[in-house]
C-alpha cells in the first residue's frame, strides 16, 4: 500500500514511522509512505501557507493554494479511486471497520489540516472523505494521520506476525478482547487462570469468549447493543447483570 502525507510538519513522523511495527511493514514493502511538505508547493518568496481568514475571527488559515497543488501533484499517478481523507474534527468518527475497509485501498492520501482551519475550498475541490480520531480537537492532523495509519496497517496481510491476528483484536467482531497474562504463573499472589494453562483449546476458546463478554459488560456495555451474539451469550449477559444485582444488594 502506499500512502501519501501532506502535512507542514513531515519531521513530527519521524519517530513513530520509524520504529515498530510502521517501520516493519515499510522494511517489509509492504507500506511505502511519502511525507510531503505542504510549504514546498507555495509560489511565494516567503512561502506562506497560511493567511487571515475573511470576516475576522481568531487564528489563521490554511490557504487552498498549496494544498490543492500538493494534492494533485500526489494523484498525478494515483488510480481514480484514491481516497484523500481530510483529518478534521467535523469527519466521521474513525473506528475498527473504517481501518478495515481503509486497508483495502491501493493508495490512500492524508491531509493534515493545521490552524484554525482550512480554506473550505480544499474540501470542495480535493478531498473524498473527512476522518476525526475522536469529539476533541487537537493542534492539526499530524497525530491523527499517525493513528489511523497505524490501525490501518496491521490489516494488510503481513504486517502482523500470525497471520490474521487483528480479527481477534478488542473490536474486531464488536466486544472486547479478555485479558492476557505472561509469565511467572503468580504474581503478587495473582495466580494466571487454570484454563490458560491446561492446554485444552476448546475450552479456552470459550473461556476466552466468556471473558471478552464480561469485560466489554463491565467496561463499554454500549457496544453490546450492536454486538453478533448468540442465544448462549445473551443468557451470559444476563447472569452478569444478576451478579451484579446481587453484589449491589450484599453491598447496600
Ligand atoms: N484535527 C484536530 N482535531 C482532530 C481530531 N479530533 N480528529 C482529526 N483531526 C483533528
Amino acid at each position: 500500500m502506499r500512502i501519501d502525507v501532506l502535512t507542514l510538519f513531515p519531521a513530527m513522523f519521524q519517530g513513530p514511522m520509524t520504529e515498530s511495527m510502521l517501520w516493519k511493514a515499510r522494511d517489509r514493502g509492504l507500506l511505502d509512505l511519502r511525507l510531503h511538505d505542504i510549504r514546498d508547493f507555495t509560489t511565494d518568496k516567503h512561502n506562506t501557507a497560511d493567511d487571515i481568514p475573511y470576516g475576522g475571527g481568531g487564528g489563521m488559515i490554511m490557504k487552498a493554494e498549496p494544498v490543492v497543488s500538493a494534492v494533485e501533484h500526489v494523484l498525478q499517478d494515483a488510480p481514480p479511486d484514491t481516497s484523500v481523507i481530510l483529518l478534521t474534527p467535523q469527519g466521521r468518527v474513525f473506528n475498527h471497520q473504517i481501518a478495515k475497509e481503509l486497508a483495502n485501498h491501493e493508495r490512500l492520501v492524508f491531509v493534515c489540516g493545521r490552524y484554525e482551519g482550512i480554506d473550505d475550498r480544499v474540501r470542495q475541490l480535493v478531498i473524498t472523505d473527512e476522518l476525526s480520531i475522536g469529539d476533541y480537537v487537537l493542534t492539526g492532523g499530524e497525530l491523527p494521520t499517525m493513528v489511523i495509519i497505524d490501525a490501518v496497517i496491521r490489516h494488510i496481510p503481513g504486517v502482523l506476525g500470525a497471520e490474521g491476528a487483528a480479527d481477534s483484536d478488542s473490536h474486531a467482531d464488536g466486544i472486547l478482547e479478555g485479558p492476557h497474562y505472561t509469565r511467572p504463573p503468580v504474581f503478587r499472589g495473582l495466580s494466571v487462570p487454570a484454563v490458560l494453562q491446561e492446554g485444552n483449546h476448546a475450552k479456552l476458546t470459550t473461556w476466552r469468549r466468556e471473558q471478552g463478554l464480561r469485560r466489554t459488560w463491565q467496561q463499554r456495555p454500549d457496544l453490546l447493543l450492536k454486538a453478533d451474539l448468540t442465544e448462549a451469550e445473551r443468557y451470559l449477559l444476563a447472569t452478569f447483570a444478576d451478579e451484579d444485582a446481587q453484589s449491589n444488594r450484599n453491598e447496600s
